[in-house]
């Protein structure tokens, strides 16, 4: 079979898609809807306000436009998006949570959008109080995914990517959360391959133009280490130290990479990361 018409390539977790160009179109779509819910959803995001009520803002914005929340329902997850604070690692369950003066907040969303999955999330901080130590997590946290997303070019691995983000985010004397990682998504929220947040040059997967993954970091104050709540699904720090996470969905393409969930006003510093 001649390269070109190659459409997966195996990997330990199973084949990895190499996508054409239809399925950028698709993506494109879902990944824009997925950052226009971050982007409306901003103003919201201030003391006050329930996250429970910031679930149902995304979940409406959705709809109207046409997509589906893909987390409503997923393995039984309650809510169409996850909410998670202060040492909430990630998949905290919206509920009636009111933010407070100083908490930092990750937003997840990910929409469906003609079958396809546009996933992303966002750190906010929350009115004017938000402590110095938890602006730099937070910061730290974004430029460790600029960093990842920086590294994924045609011939770079996941170990590159993994190891960007890993030595910037410990450079900073932060540590990595191991037990979650980025995934593969497309027509399918979560699969192969998985993307770890740390790793070592030149190892794994080998990156090819059409692989569509996530990169989503979880940066602690603390130590690496979460456990899951009773509630099945909340993940925490051990140590109760302050978690921060943030994630686009992208491709790898032949330049480099292209972002599919970029926010359309800006609101993310993201515009400008693109591949080497
Ligand atoms: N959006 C999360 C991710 O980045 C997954 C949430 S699954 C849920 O992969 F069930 F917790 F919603
Ligand atoms: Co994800
Ligand atoms: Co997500």
């Amino acid at each position: 079979m001649m390269d070109t018409n190659i459409v997966s390539v195996p990997s330990s977790e199973g084949p990895v898609i190499l996508h054409d160009a239809a399925d950028f179109v698709g993506m494109r779509r879902a990944g824009r809807l997925a950052a226009e819910v971050l982007d409306y959803i901003t103003p919201f995001v201030q003391p006050g306000v329930t996250t429970g009520e910031l679930d149902r803002l995304c979940d409406v914005f959705t709809r109207e436009r046409g997509g589906i929340s893909a987390p409503l329902g997923y393995k039984g997850f309650p809510k169409a998006t996850c909410i998670s604070l202060n040492h909430v690692v990630c998949h905290g369950i919206p509920g009636d949570r009111r933010l407070e003066e100083g908490d930092i907040a990750n937003v997840d969303v990910t929409v469906i959008v003609d079958g396809w999955h546009g996933d992303t999330s966002r750190m906010f901080l929350v009115g004017t109080k938000v402590s110095l130590k938890a602006r730099r997590l937070v910061e730290v946290t974004r430029e460790s995914l600029r960093r990842g997303i920086a590294a994924v070019r045609p011939g770079a691995t996941l170990g590159d990517v993994g190891h960007a983000i890993q030595s910037y985010a410990e450079g900073a004397g932060f540590s990595v959360v191991r037990d979650f990682c980025g995934h593969g998504l497309g027509t399918t929220f979560h699969t192969a391959p998985s993307v770890m947040h740390y790793g070592q040059p030149g190892r794994g997967l080998v990156l090819r133009p059409g692989m569509f993954f996530t990169i989503e970091p979880m940066i602690n104050a603390g130590r690496h280490d979460v456990k899951i709540l009773d509630d099945g699904w909340t993940a925490v720090t051990r140590d109760k130290s302050l978690s921060a996470q943030a994630e686009h969905s992208l491709a790898v393409t032949e330049e480099g990479c292209e972002i599919f969930t970029l926010s359309p006003q800006g609101l993310d510093s993201f515009s400008e990361v693109r591949g080497p």
